[in-house]
Parts: structure tokens; sequence; C-alpha cells
């Protein structure tokens, strides 16, 4: 796709996106997932705002209807980094009446200082692999209601910060713990779950993992004086971005519109997209290996203690 924002994009791919039920995660003001339930609502779509605050659900809400005054939104509280909230709602969604056509899992955190998910899972794993590995698999029998589902799974290009850690994906119970390996195991992981439910659910769903692109959100809130010097190539002291890496939000959703319905890519389930194209060069080999791909799928049910 040469088109240059998300919502050109979507302008362009309407009469694919008009009247679907899209779940967007992650739609706090200012990030990509709000970002993009607005352009997906502004061309018709029925959208589903998930998020672990009511606050910021309800303000993504309101700036939406008040561009699009007849949009047809949801809310559902969502925290990815509970297992027991996870199943409550997945729960909800399962009342759903019609299909879930797509989901764009886009919420996540980043470097995140060292803690436990509830279920004592290293928190930026819990919350950005085995929370949407839960969410999907427990809302499949809705995305299967669906002519053409559709799953979006946002990795990074911080998947190359590290491989997938089968032998301790939990840094030492935390005594290892380097928050940068942490997140780039975790996108790693975002990949690998793609390729495996593209696997699993051949000719019945679409996966594509994707790097949305870099753009100043809320995802930074963690990055302390000593990353920016880690990262000075990129950043300067101060913590503004240093060249010309930085995008725009608006330009970063692009990605997720061409994940999420591009027609003309339907036939690469599994894929990484980057740009708004398949990029499968562009990703780490260790991110879309099959074999580890059914090892993290197989290691993920035994942490949410349910196969599927
Ligand atoms: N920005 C970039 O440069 C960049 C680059 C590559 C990839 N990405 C990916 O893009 C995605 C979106 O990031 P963003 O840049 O838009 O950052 P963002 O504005 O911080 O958005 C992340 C969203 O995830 C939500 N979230 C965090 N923890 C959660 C949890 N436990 N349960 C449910 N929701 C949770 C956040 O909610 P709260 O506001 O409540 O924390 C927020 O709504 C992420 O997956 C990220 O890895 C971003």
């Amino acid at each position: 796709m040469s088109v240059q924002t998300g919502e050109s994009a979507a302008k362009a791919l309407a009469s694919d996106i008009k009247g679907k039920t899209v779940i967007v995660t992650g739609v706090s003001p200012g990030g990509f997932g709000a970002e993009t339930a607005r352009i997906l609502a502004l061309v018709g779509a029925k959208v589903v705002l998930a998020g672990r605050s009511l606050s910021k659900i309800q303000a993504a809400a309101q700036a939406i209807k008040e561009e699009v005054p007849n949009a047809e939104l949801k809310q559902l509280i969502l925290d990815l980094g509970s297992q027991k909230a996870v199943r409550e709602a997945a729960a909800e969604v399962l009342k759903y009446d019609g299909p879930v056509d797509v989901v764009i899992l886009n919420a996540g955190v980043m470097g995140t200082p060292y803690a436990k998910s509830p279920e004592g899972l290293e928190s930026q794993l819990a919350t950005n692999h085995i929370g949407n590995f839960l969410f999907t698999n427990l809302i499949m029998p809705k995305l299967l209601e669906s002519s053409a589902p559709r799953v979006v799974s946002a990795s990074s290009v911080g998947h190359f910060w590290g491989p997938f850690r089968f032998d301790d994906y939990g840094f030492e119970d935390g005594e290892t713990y380097d928050k940068w390996a942490a997140y780039g195991q975790s996108k790693t992981a975002n990949i690998l779950f793609a390729v495996e439910l593209a696997e699993r659910y051949k000719n019945k769903l679409t996966v594509f993992s994707c790097h949305p692109g870099e753009a100043p959100t809320g995802l930074f809130q963690y990055m302390t004086k000593e990353d920016f010097e880690k990262f000075g190539d990129n950043f300067n002291a101060d913590g503004t971005p240093k060249g010309d890496w930085i995008r725009t939000v608006e330009e970063c959703t692009v990605t997720y519109v061409a994940a999420g319905f591009d027609q003309s890519i339907a036939d690469k389930s599994g894929s990484y997209v980057k740009d708004g194209k398949v990029a499968n060069e562009q990703a780490a080999p260790y991110a879309l290996d099959k074999e580890s791909a059914k090892k993290l799928w197989d290691l993920s049910e035994k942490l949410v203690g349910q196969t599927f």
C-alpha cells in the first residue's frame, strides 16, 4: 500500500472495513490503539474499545463520538496482565451478538521495572504475550463466526533485542532481569504466536504479526536517563528523539489497517508486516521459526493451564 496514514489507508479499504466488528486493545489516548479505533469508526466499523482503564476507554470513546456521532462503539475492560481478568473479559465477548471479525492485539508495555503478574510470571511476558494468547484463544468461537476473521499481533523491531528464552523466560525469577531483553522476548513471542496461530487455523483465520513503526506514545514512559544513554544513537540525554527514525501515530496505523483488512495479502497468513507490507525478510529468523512457534504454544498452554 502506498498510502501515508492509517486514515487514508482505512478510507482506501473502507468497503472491507465497514460493518465489521473489530476489537482494538489498548486504546489510551495518544497511542496507536486510540487512533486505530478512531479511523476504523470513521469508515463504519463497529469498534470494541478494550483496555484496562475505564477512564481511558471513555476518553477514547468520547473523542470518537465527537468526530463520528453515529459510531457504533462498545467498551471492554481487559487487563492483559491478569489471567483472571482476561478470562472475565473473554466471557463478556462470548456474550456478544454476532461475530468478531478482527482483533487488533495492540496493547502492550515496554521496559517496565521487574514485576510479576498475579500468576507469578514476569510482567512483560504476561502482558504482551500470555494475556494475548489467552484472550485470543478464549474468544476464538466468536472469531470463527466471522466469514473472514483476522488477528493482528502487534510486535516491534524490538523483537531483535531478544529471542524467546525457553530455558529461562522468567530471568531466574528476576535475578538476571534485563528489561530490554524481556521486551524483546515478549515481542518475539508476538511473532511466534502469529506463526503458530496461522498454522493451527489454516483456511479458517488470517493472522499477521507486525511492527507498526516508532512514534512517541505512552509506551516510552518507563524509559530512564540510563536508557536514553544506552540508546544514545536514537535519543538525546533529555529523552527527545534524535535523527529521523520517529514517525507519527497517524502514519504507524497504516500497518494495522493493512494487517487487519488488506485483502491482497490475505494469502500470506502467519507473516510479519511492516510499513503496510508483508516483510518476513525484515524479521529475525528466530521469530518466524516454526518449531519455536509450536514450542511457545505448548509452553503458553502450560502457563495458562488450558489447552486449545
Ligand atoms: N510506539 C512505538 O514506537 C512502538 C514501536 C513498535 C511497536 N509498538 C507496539 O505498539 C503497541 C502499542 O503501543 P503504543 O506505542 O501505542 O503505546 P501506548 O500508547 O502506551 O499504548 C499501549 C496500550 O496498551 C495498554 N496496556 C498496557 N498494559 C496493559 C494491560 N495489562 N492490559 C491491557 N492494556 C494494557 C496501555 O494502557 P494504559 O494506558 O492503561 O497503560 C495502552 O492503552 C505495543 O504493543 C507496542 O509494543 C510501539
